[in-house]
């Protein structure tokens, strides 16, 4: 650990909230660990590696907050733009978001203050994580358009932010042409079940050449980044997402009375059983063995919040059939996809995620926690970071509809059980996974690279941000 932090040095911006002393050490910058330095990305450009130190003079330009690029490859609200939001929000004075297809973010980013533009290729929407082809490459000319726009859009920044995979790619190959220090927040995990190899290795080639700082949404990720590219675990700091207590935690909503009224608001039946799923409709979040769960457990609902993101019709379609082969129809309701999550969830008696591949995070989990509700999760991924099984969640082996069954009628015959999680649960949201908690570390991270960057007196930072043991304990538990 370098023996100086710059982060300590550091004029805070009026809008930060105070960080509390630990954590802002454990995710500042040490200069003495740079990416470069590591062997992962080429020497080109890298610096002495000497130690910052937190008696040397603050960085006297760099007084408010810098002015960062936030790019996002989709207009939808899926995960990683939800996790976007409220740090755009935050950042909203000097930063804008870029966003490479329109959607719905959009208007939600901009009701919300944030400046917001969209610059989208049709050639590119149509490249899947999963299925990327050499075929592709057709999508060869707008991916250099794009890659030179967003160089050129990022010009008078004093950062570029990535968000998600795809953004990554474009972003990090535009590195070169406008030199901006460039993080990458990752929300994937980085493996062959999420992605081709042609992908991987994409994604392998754009942290060597164009990206100077990552983020990753849980351990998970991390460990799988760090498995690809060769990166030290000392380079990629792990920062949990966070809910928003006041909007999910709210106990006066929780009295059964209200909770009627709400079904009732919603369209579903008062006093059944009713099991939630949140999420976009697409294979691995596994709605698909939430039904067959349900078919085991008599009386019991499922309620399906959600819709097909990004393309994923078929899919959704064979929900409905799958429903009707079981002859579960009238106990199966396709609610769509809502934007009042909060009401949605506190309707329920048990919200499940059953994501079949290793969910890099998965923010329905906590939001359900913080909505007072208990969980019963996939195990895989981030999964164990943040549910301890009998404790403040149930955890099942993914994709194993019969064990599902199992946890969901155990809380719907001992509401006792189910209480006492639901009760740890939101006691550990809002301990571990508070919206202010992941705003007061993304943006530690985020203003000390800036201060870095202009410490250095080069544009081309070349710092990692290092996570100490401590931190790793207290973040991953
Ligand atoms: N969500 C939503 N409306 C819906 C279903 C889901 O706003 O109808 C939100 C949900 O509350 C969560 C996000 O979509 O904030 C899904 O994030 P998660 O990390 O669970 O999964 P992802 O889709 O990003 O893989
Ligand atoms: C991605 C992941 C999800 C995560 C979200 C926000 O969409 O699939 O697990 O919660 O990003 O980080």
């Amino acid at each position: 650990m370098a023996a100086g932090l710059i982060g300590l040095g550091f004029a805070q911006c009026s809008y930060l909230s105070p960080m509390p002393t630990e954590t802002a050490a454990s995710l500042s910058i040490p200069a003495n660990t740079l990416l470069r330095d590591q062997g992962v990305v080429p020497a080109a450009g890298a610096r002495d590696g000497s130690t910052l130190r937190a008696d040397a003079p603050a960085p006297s330009q760099v007084q408010g907050e810098p002015r960062i690029l936030f790019i996002d490859q989709s207009g939808q609200l899926g995960g990683a733009e939800i996790c976007l939001l409220p740090l755009a929000v935050r950042c909203s004075q000097q930063s804008e978001v870029l966003l490479l297809s329109d959607g719905p973010f959009r208007d939600r980013l901009h009701a919300e203050g944030v400046k917001v533009s969209v610059e989208s290729d049709a050639r590119i929407q149509g490249i899947k994580k999963d299925r990327m082809k050499f075929g592709a490459l057709a999508a060869l000319p707008g991916i250099w358009r794009q890659v030179r726009m967003i160089a050129e859009r990022a010009k008078p920044f004093d950062m570029v932010f990535l968000n998600t995979q795809k953004a990554l790619i474009l972003g990090a190959f535009g590195r070169a042409l406008h030199g901006k220090p460039t993080v990458w927040h990752v929300h994937d995990i980085v493996s062959r079940e999420h992605f081709g190899r042609l992908h991987l290795t994409l994604i392998k080639w754009a942290v060597k050449v164009g990206v100077d700082h990552v983020v990753a949404n849980s351990r998970a990720s991390a460990d799988a980044l760090i498995e690809l590219t060769g990166l030290p675990r000392s380079a990629v700091p792990v920062v949990h997402n966070g809910v928003d207590m006041t909007r999910f935690g709210d106990d006066a909503d929780r009295a059964s009375a209200v909770i009627e009224h709400r079904r009732e608001a919603l369209g579903l039946p008062r006093n059944a059983f009713l099991v939630g799923l949140f999420g976009r409709f697409t294979h691995w979040k596994g709605q698909h063995v939430a039904l067959d769960a349900i078919a085991r457990v008599p009386d019991a609902h499922l309620v399906l919040v959600g819709d097909a993101l990004f393309g994923e019709t078929a899919y959704a379609q064979s929900l409905r059939t799958q429903a009707e082969t079981l002859g579960i129809a009238d106990r199966v309701h396709f609610a769509g996809f809502q934007h009042d999550v909060a009401a949605w969830m506190k309707a329920m008696d048990v919200i499940v995620h059953a994501s079949i591949q290793p969910e890099p995070f998965g923010l329905v989990i906590i939001e359900a926690m913080a909505a007072g509700k208990p969980v019963i999760a996939s195990n895989g991924g981030a999964v164990p970071e943040i549910v301890r099984h009998g404790e403040n969640g149930m955890i099942i082996e993914p994709g194993d509809a019969s064990k599902l069954a199992v946890a969901i009628n155990t809380l719907k015959r001992e509401p006792e059980i189910a209480k006492r999680i639901a009760a740890q649960g939101h006691a550990d949201a809002g301990q571990h996974f508070s919206i202010d908690r992941y705003l007061q570390q993304m943006t530690r991270v985020l203003f000390d690279i800036a201060a870095l960057a202009h410490r250095s007196g080069v544009p081309e930072t070349t710092g990692v941000i290092e996570n100490t043991a401590a931190s790793e304990a207290r973040l991953t538990r």
